[in-house]
Order: structure tokens, then sequence, then C-alpha cells
């Protein structure tokens, strides 16, 4: 095959992972649960270099060595693990483009791994099983192990030492909530100054309520499953923002502290509380590693909240549905297919 593209979708976690138990297998705390977000797309194309060494761009442009280098890394692991005798030698093009800010906390690397992990998959005619799919992408970045998949996700956190029961599978199928909606409200465009991968890690080394999270974490996420199996929209709002809020505390009371969120984050965090307490739409915020937030609500209120949200001066939103499979350029799903 000359070049394979893929295009999946970033994730936003309704219980979030934060912190790994094993950084070198990408082994999470505790189990998550995302769902994907259809109005954001990541496409990659995968081809052979005739440079000798592997070339990755991000959004037309060789990528800087902070986003270039996890990428070349995943390469060497696939090389070594997955690619058994496949092309000695070669070394490969990834081009990566995304239709939203880069590394911005709006989940890039997810789309952009799972994205890898597929392509690689079908450059290569591996033919992987969704299972073994996720775990490649876990070992990208932990969230992109969810972005494989269409629908409501869990990666369940597995108990085996070497990672071979910790990977996602779909929960509930895109269509299980059509009127579920999330506005995805961008106050920065700019690349975040700290990544996930050590935020995450002075949370689990010095936050001092780092464990009692983990715990309440795991207990909310059987609640949301219920309130998703039921499409109990408050229920699902509230454990969203509770789960959100106590990962953030994490790192506000890591040393040194984290702290993501900008002066017009938490404006729109307070809109939110507003209109829900005040003018009696259902709306929860809920926030990834950067200042961006998402507006979790329905279909019939997707205007109302609007009007309200673009009154803030320097704020773009994205209104998305739930995402569906990742697809390649002949449109065919993958992903799902093949659990
Ligand atoms: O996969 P990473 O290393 O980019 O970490 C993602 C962490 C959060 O987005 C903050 C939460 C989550 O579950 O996606």
């Amino acid at each position: 095959m000359n070049q394979i593209a893929i295009t999946t979708h970033p994730n936003i976690a309704l219980i979030k992972y934060w912190g790994k138990r094993n950084e070198q297998l990408f082994l999470p705390t505790k189990s998550s649960l995302s769902i994907g977000l259809d109005a954001l797309s990541t496409k990659t194309t995968i081809s052979l270099s005739s440079f000798g060494h592997d070339i990755i761009t991000i959004n037309g442009v060789p990528a800087e060595e902070r986003h270039a280098q996890p990428v070349l890394d995943f390469l060497k692991f696939f090389r070594n693990n997955f690619a058994h005798g496949a092309c000695p030698g070669w070394s490969l093009c990834v081009h990566t483009t995304n239709s939203f800010p880069t590394a911005a906390g709006l989940a890039s690397s997810a789309s952009g791994f799972a994205a890898l992990a597929l392509g690689l998959d079908k450059f290569f005619n591996l033919e992987l099983s969704g299972q073994e799919l996720s775990i490649l992408a876990r070992q990208g970045s932990g969230s992109a192990c969810r972005s494989l998949f269409g629908g409501f996700v869990l990666w369940n956190r597995g108990q085996e030492i070497d990672g071979s029961d910790s990977f996602a599978a779909p929960l509930y199928p895109t269509q299980h909530w059509p009127t579920l909606r999330v506005i995805i409200v961008i106050v920065a465009q700019e690349a975040k100054k700290i990544s996930s991968r050590i935020a995450m890690k002075n949370s689990i080394a010095t936050s001092p309520i780092y464990n009692k999270w983990v715990q309440d974490s795991e207990q909310r996420l059987v609640l949301m499953c219920q309130a998703i199996e039921h499409k109990n929209f408050d229920l699902v709002g509230q454990l969203a923002e509770e789960d959100c809020l106590g990962m953030h505390a994490t790192m506000h009371t890591s040393t040194p502290a984290v702290n993501f969120w900008s002066p017009v984050t938490h404006n729109i965090m307070q809109l939110v509380t507003i209109l829900r307490t005040k003018h009696n739409i259902a709306c929860y915020f809920t926030i990834d590693a950067g200042p961006n937030i998402k507006i979790l609500c329905q279909e019939a209120d997707v205007q109302k909240i609007l009007l309200h949200i673009n009154t803030t001066p320097g704020v773009e939103c994205i209104v998305s549905g739930v995402a569906g499979a990742p697809k390649s350029e002949s449109d065919e799903l993958c992903g799902v297919a093949r659990i």
C-alpha cells in the first residue's frame, strides 16, 4: 500500500483518567469513560519515507521536537513489538492535520495516536483486533485507547502487571443518545506549557488528595454507567462536573501547583452554574488539561446556551454530537467492527 489515511475524533472523558500506575506501559490508576466529539477531527496519512528516517508533520509543518518525540518513540515501540519483520529498515512519513487547536487540552494526542495506531495496522496489514489496537494506542497517549471507538467508551484499568487487560471498549453506540451535545468553548488556541503526562505524574507524587479522588471517581464511574444507560442527563452532568473538579483539585494541591485554567475559564464555569441554577437550563461543564471548556447539554438547549456564552469576548464555540467510529480513506468504518 502506498499511502493510508485515517480520520479519528478526540474524546472527552466524563469520568477522567489522570495518573499512571505504570509509566512505561501507560497503565492507569483507575478506569475512565468518554465520548468522542464528532465536530472535531484528526486526519493522519502514513506513507513510506524516502529520506531514510521518519518524517513527522503536524498541520502541514515539521512538528516541534516536543510533539515529534512522542510520535518517534511510538514508532520505535511499534517496530519492536508489533511490526515483526514488516519492511525491514523502513521509515515513515506521518502527516497529521487537526481541525482544532493542537495540544491545547482538546485531546489532540488522543485522536492523533488513535489514528496512528489504526493507520499502522492498515499500512502493514496486521489486522489487529480492537483490543490489540487499544493496547497499542494506549502506549502513545493513554486517552488514545478510547478514541478508537465511536459512542460511549469505557477504558477498563485492568489488573495484569503486563497491561494485557487494560484496554478500551464501546459501552453504548453513538445512536444510544442522539440528542446529547457538547459545546466546545475554545478560550485559548495556544499549546499548553506543561504536558498532561508530567502534570499527572506530579499529582500522584505530591497531591495529598489524589488517592481520595481515585476512590471517589471509581464509585462515580458505576453511577455514570447507570446514568448513561437511563439517559439521566442531570446525573451524567453532575457526575462529570464533580469528577472534573476533583481531578483539577489534585493538580491545584500538588507541588508545584498546576493550574490550567485562565480567567476566561473561570468566567465560563461561573456562567454555566448561573445558567443551570438561575435560568433553569440543564448544562454542566467538564475540562481536560487545558483552559478550554466543554459544556454538556441537550440539543433543545444549545441555542439558549450559545446566546449567553457568545457574549463573552474572545471565545469560539463549536457544537458537537457524540462521534462514530474512526474512518479510513475508503470511508469504511474501522476499529469497532473488529472487536
Ligand atoms: O492521554 P493523555 O496523556 O493526554 O491524558 C489525558 C488526560 C485527560 O484528558 C485530562 C483526562 C482524560 O481522561 O482524557
